[in-house]
């Protein structure tokens, strides 16, 4: 008996598209449409998160977004969020590469390059090469950026953090100047690699963010809308 779900998979190469953005931009409600449209279209994606995406990662993440702006060294951090990815990539992301599944993350490395380079200020030059030697060269075939102002995002998320009372807003209490500096190195990550970026005005609503972000998605998968 044919599947068809496994037929249309099969047509899509394995593929590995990231989200990313500032916080407050939107990503998890965009990584939750993209799945959504490629759902309906016959592909079934692996969904998934960083930091997270296995029980230690997701350990990894409470303990790293609990603490206060000064509790990590920033060096701590870049290995903490390392350590997260590295169960990832091993125990999630390259068992459902081999499986030739699509991966949908809600974030990846470029946040390492953004956060723990741009933000903190550690070298990019060494968190790609603490990459290739710890996952290798695992990197997103797509990365959907989603752009917005830095201080249009941090009061989106500040609202949101707040609205929730959750307490993970580690970042949020960074200053105006880090999330520029973060939004610029996202910027520079889609300039040096145009071809595996799509990015997303991501300061209108978020139904047309979405919309925006799935009509890319799917004009670079070749799979027309449904
Ligand atoms: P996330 O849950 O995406 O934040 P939100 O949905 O609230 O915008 O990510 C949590 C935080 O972790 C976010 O502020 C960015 C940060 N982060 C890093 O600093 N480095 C990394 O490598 C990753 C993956 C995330």
């Amino acid at each position: 008996m044919t599947d068809p779900v496994a037929d249309r998979q099969r047509l899509v190469p394995p593929l590995l598209i990231a989200v990313e953005g500032v916080d407050g931009s939107g990503k998890s409600g965009v990584a939750r449409a993209i799945a959504a449209g490629l759902r309906a279209a016959g592909i079934d994606p692996v969904t998934t998160r960083e930091p997270g995406g296995t029980p230690e990662g997701e350990s990894l993440r409470a303990l790293i977004l609990a603490g206060k702006d000064d509790t990590w060294d920033p060096a701590s951090e870049l290995l903490l969020m390392t350590a997260a990815r590295v169960q990832h990539v091993r125990h999630v992301i390259q068992p459902a590469l081999a499986q030739g599944r699509v991966i949908v993350s809600d974030r990846f490395v470029g946040s390492t390059i953004a956060y723990q380079g741009a933000g903190r200020g550690l070298s990019v030059d060494f968190i790609r090469h603490l990459h290739e030697q710890t996952v290798g060269p695992v990197w997103p075939d797509l990365t959907v950026l989603l752009d917005v102002d830095a201080a249009t995002g941090l009061a989106r998320s500040r609202k949101r953090l707040a609205d929730a009372q959750i307490d993970e807003g580690r970042f949020e209490g960074l200053h105006l100047a880090f999330h520029q500096r973060i939004r610029q190195s996202f910027l520079d990550q889609a300039r040096g690699a145009p071809d595996r970026h799509l990015v997303i005005d991501a300061s209108p609503a978020p139904d047309a963010v979405q919309a925006a972000a799935l009509a890319g998605v799917r004009a670079r998968l070749g799979i027309g809308a449904v």
